[in-house]
């Protein structure tokens, strides 16, 4: 959408993955003060996102929503004054129909009541979900609704569709959010992980600086190990994805902000080289993703799948980098660079990932970039 907003994925963190319908403004008042002193703030997340059950069971006498009262006792402007206060971004969720999916009352028909209330708190983001009686309209009419009405309230807000990649977002996305869910909900588990991760191919070709495919929320720190979060994490940066952290901030290991903290991944999932990340090599349980940067090298993410340590391998010809005599690679966990004839080879561990940024060689890589045969199937 050419809002102006979402040029580069969106960076944040969202309560629903941890915490669902239990929200509350002093857990958004101590996320937001935690995404600063943890450095993940510095690193690039600004929003601070609340998810459904944030308001009242009615709408008031005027038909206005109500923030919950025993939730957000201080009330929705205050917090946001409180977000902002910190140099951060708040933002607010609804859905494009009668209700949210837990039941409370949602956009369809308020839109611009909705969006001039959200927008006189000083509302950053929408997330827009597709729950409740969508009153016989298409997705799109919707969401376009939606989309206007917040044009209309003269605040830049992010618009984020959540249709779970329904009646052919892929489509008509660009053209009315700054990023559209591709699938149905991520859960704090390896397998699910990578079932939608092998759903994103097919969407590739949509996403561009205002307009981004979402794989849908991290479980980084939640419910996957430390191996499985890097992997997790290294493939939503390949796949220029919203990275919007699930995990609680303020319980969160070492490990767990050090990996949402690595700016050397941040900076490969906002760089934009003319696509998104995609799978080049599919070998079942190992996996080449790679990704054009803007300054001609690549991004690579080394996938194993396995259940055992394996060797992972490809070369710079093989991603689109020519023939050279040498190479520079970039580990981007190791924070090391070495040099390579030509061959990027390393040992994986089960259901995890190494990711480099390869240079050298003079190809053009966003030329050899294509679907793999069999992407369309899966
Ligand atoms: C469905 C969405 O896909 C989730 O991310 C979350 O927003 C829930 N609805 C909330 O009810």
């Amino acid at each position: 959408l050419e809002n102006g907003l979402g040029r580069t994925p969106q960076l944040g963190w969202n309560n629903w993955n941890s915490f669902g319908c239990d929200v509350n403004e002093s857990l958004v008042r101590q996320t937001a003060d935690v995404m600063v002193s943890s450095g993940m703030a510095a690193a690039g997340y600004t929003y601070v996102n609340i998810d459904d059950c944030w308001s009242e069971w009615n709408r008031d006498a005027g038909g206005n929503l109500v923030a919950s009262r025993t939730k957000f006792p201080s009330g929705m402007k205050a917090l946001a004054d409180y977000v902002h206060g910190k140099g951060l971004k708040i933002g607010i969720y609804s859905s494009a129909g009668l209700t949210t999916c837990a039941g409370f009352p949602a956009g369809l028909g308020n839109e611009q009541r909705d969006a001039d209330l959200w927008a006189s708190w000083g509302i950053d983001y929408l997330k827009y979900d597709n729950c409740g009686d969508h009153q016989g309209r298409t997705a799109q009419d919707r969401y376009t609704a939606m989309r206007d009405a917040l044009a209309r309230t003269g605040r830049p807000i992010l618009f984020a569709i959540c249709n779970w990649g329904n009646d052919n977002v892929v489509q008509w996305g660009a053209a009315t959010g700054n990023s559209w869910r591709t699938t149905g909900d991520i859960e704090g588990n390896w397998p699910s992980v990578m079932g939608i991760l092998d759903a994103q191919p097919r969407y590739a070709g949509a996403s561009r600086p205002g307009a981004w495919n979402d794989p849908d929320m991290l479980e980084v720190g939640h419910g996957l190990t430390d191996t499985e979060s890097r992997a997790h994490f290294s493939l939503w940066a390949l796949l220029n994805a919203p990275l919007l952290a699930g995990n609680d901030l303020r319980t969160m290991t070492a490990a767990t902000r050090d990996i949402l903290t690595n700016t050397e991944v941040i900076a490969v999932n906002q760089d934009w080289g003319g696509r998104q990340g995609n799978r080049i090599v599919d070998n079942g349980n190992t996996e080449v993703w790679t990704k054009p940067m803007a300054n001609g090298s690549v991004a690579v993410v080394l996938l194993n799948r396995g259940s055992g340590a394996t060797t992972v391998s490809t070369t710079a010809a093989q991603i689109g980098l020519g023939s050279a005599s040498s190479y520079s690679v970039r580990d981007l966990w190791a924070h090391t660079t070495g040099t390579s004839s030509g061959t990027i080879s390393t040992s994986v561990p089960s259901h995890g990932a190494a990711m480099y940024v390869v240079s050298g060689g003079g190809g053009n890589p966003g030329s050899t970039f294509s679907l793999l045969n069999n992407e369309s199937a899966r």
